[in-house]
């Protein structure tokens, strides 16, 4: 197989859009199929459709090499490796929702030739297995399937993508897996070879652990709180035991996001579906549950009953440097602050688009000064740049009163205090 041969890949959300314009880069011709009409005629009208430092960039440096199209038939006309990047959003039991996977089943053309899957969306484990067992009993057992689950993060998914710490590639024998392992030589990354079940396990750990690492420091600064010790210092510690490592051990509001609590939650029902009851999940998702509850006690602290108060938000987006609202902490914030009678805002430098049909009954601002204005409290909710050099002797002139919840933990407390901020964080005296 040439290392440069026409690739396909279904979707064109952050995983299926990161994954073709990296491939273009590499040289190869890409051919991106989505459902969505409005996101693929963005996508020839040169946008992306969504925020992701350096992926425009990426996308009209290799303009030549890549195809959109709505149409199913393009996608698997030249390529012999198709790359599955659909969402696999939870369903209301925390099960994923599979069906964007089937229909690509029911819609793969007969007589592809050579063709091989290969599942980028995460998917339960044993999935690549019933895939397999349902292309074979459809009398398609020339099609190949691979699991290749992705580890980008949205904000770095480009850098992710192109200097991956590992790929995974899982296959039920050598030869599909072999193909696919080419196409990424010339990354020179380390490349792990496991079976299909295997693979699809390393991804749903792999997020449940750093969702595990989270939760727990958010504990430790909960206890912080109680005692008068310093979780960032704590976190500091801890993390220069390379048994530990530093990363993953900020305190804050909890995670968010289209992966960790969907991932987190699909584990979980997995487990449970298998018969075990897997206890350390449960316990993460409610601190993280709670996690983000927290500010508004908080807030009552200094505010008193929080009915007719104004309360801005400080970003809007699950994390900084992409538009994403899945499950973004401020969508459980805005509507505890609404339910307790508060006037909300939100600002946001890239999500406000998405937080419009998100965030009904809250104010929102592009401009942060214009969101201050007459407020009794702040949260910092997402660590933006303009956030973390949070103008102090602005705010505080515009503001109604000098009330500031940092969420992320990115301000010095030293500093807020001095700018004569009744300053408050996380897990930090
Ligand atoms: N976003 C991340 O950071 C990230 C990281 C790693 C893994 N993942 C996983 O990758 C998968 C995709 O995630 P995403 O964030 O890119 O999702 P997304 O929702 O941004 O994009 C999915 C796209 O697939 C399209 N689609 C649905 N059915 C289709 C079909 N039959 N053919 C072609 N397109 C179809 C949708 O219209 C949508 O545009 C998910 O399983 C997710 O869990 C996501």
């Amino acid at each position: 197989m040439s290392r440069l041969e026409p690739i396909g890949v279904l979707g064109a959300g952050w995983v299926g859009l990161v994954t073709a314009a990296c491939f273009a880069e590499l040289g190869h011709e890409v051919c991106v199929r989505d459902i969505d009409e409005a996101r693929i005629a963005a996508l020839e009208a040169g946008g992306t459709g969504i925020y992701e430092p350096g992926l425009a960039e990426l996308l009209e440096r290799n303009r030549e090499r890549l195809r959109f199209t709505l149409d199913v038939r393009e996608a698997f006309a030249a390529a012999r490796s198709v790359f599955v990047c659909v969402g696999t959003p939870p369903t209301h039991s925390g099960d994923a929702d599979l069906s964007a996977v089937w229909r690509v089943l029911d819609e793969l053309e007969p007589g592809s030739d050579g063709l091989t899957l290969v599942m980028k969306s995460t998917v339960p484990v044993g999935t690549g297995e019933k895939v397999r067992i349902e292309l074979d009993s459809r009398g398609r057992a020339d099609v190949g399937y691979v699991s290749n689950p992705e580890f980008l993060a949205e904000g770095t998914a480009v850098a992710d993508f192109q200097r991956p710490d590992r790929v995974v590639i899982g296959s039920f024998g050598p030869g599909p897996g072999d193909a696919i392992a080419t196409l990424y030589e010339g990354l020179g990354v380390p490349i792990l070879r496991t079976d299909v079940a295997t693979a699809e396990m390393i991804k749903y750990a792999s997020n449940a652990f750093l969702a595990t690492k989270i939760s727990f420091i958010n504990e430790i600064a909960n206890v912080c709180e109680e005692t008068g010790a310093d979780v960032s210092v704590v976190a500091r510690g801890m993390g220069l035991d390379p048994r530990i490592g530093p990363h993953f051990l900020r305190a804050g509001l909890g995670f968010g996001g289209s992966c960790f609590p969907k991932d987190v939650a699909a584990l979980k029902q997995l487990a449970g579906n298998s018969g075990y009851h897997f206890q350390l999940l449960t316990a993460v998702i409610e601190v993280n549950e709670l996690q983000k509850r927290r500010v508004v006690a908080k807030l009552a602290k200094h505010l008193g009953s929080l009915r007719g108060k104004t309360v801005t938000l400080l970003g809007l987006a699950f994390k900084p440097n992409t538009n994403d609202m899945r499950e973004a902490s401020s969508l459980v914030l805005a509507s505890r602050l609404l339910a307790e009678g508060a006037h909300v805002r939100g600002w946001d430098p890239v999500a406000l688009g998405e937080a419009r049909e998100l965030l009904q009954g809250v104010e929102l601002h592009e401009d942060l000064l214009a969101a201050l204005e007459g407020a009794d409290a702040a949260v910092i909710v997402t660590e933006w740049d303009a956030v973390r050099a949070f103008p102090y002797h602005e705010a505080g002139r515009v503001m109604r009163s000098a009330v500031l919840i940092d969420g992320r933990n990115v301000l010095d407390p030293d500093e807020a205090r001095a700018a004569r901020f009744f300053y408050e964080s996380v897990g930090r005296p």
